[in-house]
């Protein structure tokens, strides 16, 4: 069999040097030993699980911060420290809420840790109240003080309600022999006020914020894990400093930045390269924008994908190249405007164009109203920008810019496809 073509893509691999001596320390897998800028955060938690390792209880505990900011890597770094300093006296069940298999529902999350506990329970079948008493009993008879750390609690609220956090967070009155105290962890740091008010007073006895990382900061924590994961000489500082600064810019989000440097090494490495450049951060952070939006488009319900379709329809069509990310800013305001005469659409004509979409695939055509919402909902997960405008005594309307690059408008012109909203 003819392999030659395949060559061009094996030699870059083969010979040179390689880019990563170990990637894997740029993902979520590595335990870093050292969590830079969150000393305070840490010793923090420290203070608040300390009294039990002499028995007493401790106080539930909320841990909140945007996505990135090292919330789960501290949580988890206390908790063993603390594990082994108890010598056994202290216990800590550590669950991701995120996780489809685990939290789904109260049943799975509950059998989830009844199995923590080393108790047989089946996957589904018992009664609630069965599985909860299981559970209870599981750690009454542990005798030790026991912490319940739920990761991304927010997102399990979201899937079976808070009567689960109130069941949990009452415990204690059922318990003769154990303590059991909760952490739970929120990126969404206005989950405490979407939940029932005693469940909140309990769960936020104390708490603790972990705020976004500077630029600076993130310089510190990517160089320590670029030393790790790059052969010397694969990065210099200043491109270590770029990958901070745009991860700076957008949230101060730790894995995102971590993101940018796995993704330029590959892209280097892809390339044949055994050095990252400028321009490998650049692409990375161009693919790392795609594979969100496009993650978010794929995951969105056909009425939404028939309303960005609509947009994509009109521009397409309007006598503006399809703008790409970054180009320049609007100017020129306050005139009236035609839609895709100058890169905006307004509503009433992605309406229009949305109602024969939805006739075209067979799908119900929902009110103005309810497409203006959906157009809100893309705007808040940063696929399109909306911004309302004043027409004077006209009333007022929304301009809604598409900023899409021209790679990411075919991929989503294909989901629309696949999806059957557009014709292919
Ligand atoms: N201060 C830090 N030092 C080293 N690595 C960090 C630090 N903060 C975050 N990270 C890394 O960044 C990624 C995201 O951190 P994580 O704790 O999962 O954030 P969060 O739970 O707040 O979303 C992980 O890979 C983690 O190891
Ligand atoms: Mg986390």
């Amino acid at each position: 069999m003819e392999t030659k073509p395949l060559d061009n893509i094996f030699n870059s691999y083969a010979g040179a040097a390689a880019v990563f001596r170990e990637k894997d320390t740029l993902t979520d897998r590595h335990i870093p030993e050292r969590i830079p800028h969150r000393e305070e955060q840490i010793s923090n938690i420290a203070r608040v699980l300390a009294p039990s390792l002499r028995g007493q209880r401790v106080s539930n505990l909320f841990i909140f911060g945007t996505v990135g900011t090292g919330k789960s890597v501290s949580a988890k770094y206390v908790a063993s420290e603390l594990e082994k300093k108890s010598g056994g006296g202290v216990r800590v069940l550590y669950v991701n809420c995120k996780m489809k298999s685990v939290a789904d529902t109260e049943y799975r999350l509950l059998a989830e840790l009844a199995r923590g506990m080393g108790r047989r329970v089946p996957a589904t079948g018992l009664p609630t109240d069965e599985i909860y008493k299981i559970f209870f009993s599981a750690i009454d008879e542990e005798k030790k003080s026991l912490i319940l750390v739920l990761d991304e609690i927010d997102a399990l609220v979201k899937k079976v309600g808070d009567g689960i956090l109130y069941n949990l967070s009452r415990a204690n009155q059922e318990l003769a022999n154990t303590k059991l105290s909760i952490v739970g962890i929120s990126n969404d740091v206005s989950f405490l006020d979407t939940i029932d008010p005693r469940v909140k007073s309990s769960l936020s006895e104390e708490e603790i914020i972990f705020p976004p990382y500077n630029a600076n900061q993130l310089r510190d924590i990517l160089s320590e894990r670029a030393r790790l994961a790059f052969n010397s000489g694969v990065i210099e500082d200043g491109l270590i400093a770029k990958c901070a600064a745009l991860a700076a810019q957008e949230h101060g989000d730790a894995r995102k930045a971590l993101d940018l440097l796995r993704v330029a090494g590959e892209l280097a490495e892809r390339s044949g390269k055994d050095r990252i450049t400028s321009e490998h951060i650049d692409q990375a952070e161009e693919k790392l924008d795609t594979d969100r939006v496009t993650t978010i488009v794929k995951s969105q319900p056909n009425q939404s994908k028939a309303v960005l379709a609509a947009m994509l329809s009109l521009q397409g069509r309007g006598d503006t190249p399809a703008s790409t990310k970054g180009s320049k800013q609007p100017n020129g305001r306050g005139c009236s405007r035609q839609s895709g005469s100058d890169g905006f659409l307004e509503t009433g004509d992605i309406f229009s164009e949305y109602e024969k979409i939805c006739k075209a695939a067979g799908l119900k055509v929902l009110t103005q109203r309810r497409i203006s919402d959906l157009i809100s909902e893309l705007d808040m997960l940063g696929v399109i920008n909306a911004r309302v405008i004043s027409k004077g005594r006209y009333g007022r309307t929304k301009e809604i810019r598409l900023i899409l690059s021209r790679e990411l408008t075919d991929r989503i012109r294909k989901i629309m496809v696949d999806s059957y909203i557009l014709e292919g």
